[in-house]
């Protein structure tokens, strides 16, 4: 299996290097061949070449490789953030990675910020749309920088985006056996564009008797998250809202460090990375928690099929959470390096299940 790894800038750099240990340690442990090429492109590579991505640069990773891998985009040295637009924001677009998976998982009760929470009232999947929205740039400046500046940005909503995301929650629920989807708009104000997120929600949830729909405003939405998060099993989403309200999901779980994400377009090459930036003032100094970037590349790994591989994973996770083998931040003593080898020496100590691999 062919995998591209761009590491990318700041943590981003030392996070992803863990998560590629833990997949050796999986490539390992239940016999896989991991062909893992990394791929430069960062703000460094952008400063001393003035390129973000080579032109053919989607059709490889497209074409080339069977997942992708990305540390984190941002440094205080590109100020408009345009390599970081290029690469992350330019391979969900080209690759057209419509969904953005972001599960949120509390994996101890100690570190949720709510009072009173167990782990089970915490676990919910937010999918984001990925592909339009606020993100395209479509709008542009007039008179910039002057006193009579006008600045437009449009959110684009097509029914194909719009449906096929919405589908993908329910689709997921019924998968997975979780009863409940909800979906999250601005129709009450935003009464043109999301007036077409509310009929797609009608029209597909009828095709689901089994699963629970339900509306929610956002701003209403972020405020339940906080009071009772339980009552969430799938939630979807815009893609700025969906952006907004998987950090708050990070913080439920105990911080942006753990959380993990996938970009995905079912069937073809998809991109993991975790949610976390690149924390230029944390950088370099192994003290970022790496379990978000491993917990991606579980995620990566179950989407290539390999349910076992990515589930020895993240029980190596739960063991270096719950057992207090982690950085700073979750109550820990470890470094990111330490981390990362605590959890990939798990992974080599599990091993498959000899009898599933002989059936299956
Ligand atoms: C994320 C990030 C990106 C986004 C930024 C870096 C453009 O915040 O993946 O959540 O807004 O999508
Ligand atoms: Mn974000």
């Amino acid at each position: 299996m062919r995998i591209a790894v761009i590491p990318g800038d700041g943590i981003g750099i030392e996070t992803t290097a863990e998560a590629v240990e833990a997949v050796r340690a999986v490539g390992d442990v239940f016999g896989h061949r991991f062909d893992i090429e990394k791929l430069p492109w960062s703000a460094d590579h952008f400063l001393r070449t003035g390129i973000t991505m080579p032109p053919n640069g989607y059709a490889m990773l497209r074409d080339d490789f069977d997942a992708i891998f990305i540390g984190a985009l941002g440094d205080p040295r590109v100020p408009d953030n345009r390599h970081a637009r290029d690469i992350l924001l330019g391979i969900r677009f080209e690759l057209d990675l419509y969904v953005n998976y972001r599960p949120v998982k509390l994996l101890d009760a100690r570190l949720c910020p709510l009072k009173d929470r167990s782990v089970a009232d915490v676990n919910f999947v937010v999918f984001r749309e990925n592909t339009e929205g606020l993100y395209v740039g479509i709008g542009g400046r007039f008179k910039a920088g002057t006193n009579d500046e006008v600045s437009i940005q449009e959110e684009l909503n097509t029914y194909k985006g719009v449906h096929r995301i919405v589908k993908h929650a329910f689709e997921f629920a019924k998968a997975t056996g979780r009863r409940r989807v909800c979906m999250a708009d601005k129709s009450n104000a935003m009464t043109q564009g999301h007036a077409l997120w509310q009929r797609v929600l009608k029209e597909v949830a009828p095709q689901y008797p089994g699963v629970e729909a339900r509306h929610l405003y956002i701003d209403a939405l972020v405020l339940l998250m906080v009071q009772n998060p339980a009552q969430f099993d799938v939630i979807v989403t815009n893609n700025l809202f969906g952006d907004i309200i998987t950090d708050l999901g990070a913080a439920l779980q105990g911080g942006l460090g753990l959380a993990a994400s996938g970009n995905l377009h079912p069937g073809r090459t998809s991109m993991f990375e975790p949610v976390h930036g690149s924390a230029p003032p944390l950088a370099g100094k192994n003290v970022a928690n790496p379990i978000g970037a491993i917990l991606s590349a579980a995620l990566m790994l179950e989407s290539l099929g390999l349910k076992q591989e990515a589930a020895a994973i993240e029980a190596a996770v739960q063991d270096a959470v719950v057992t207090g083998n982690g950085t700073k931040e979750i109550g820990g003593s470890l470094g990111t390096r330490e981390t990362g080898d605590y959890i990939a020496s798990h992974v080599r100590k599990s091993g498959p299940d000899r009898a599933d691999v002989a059936s299956g």
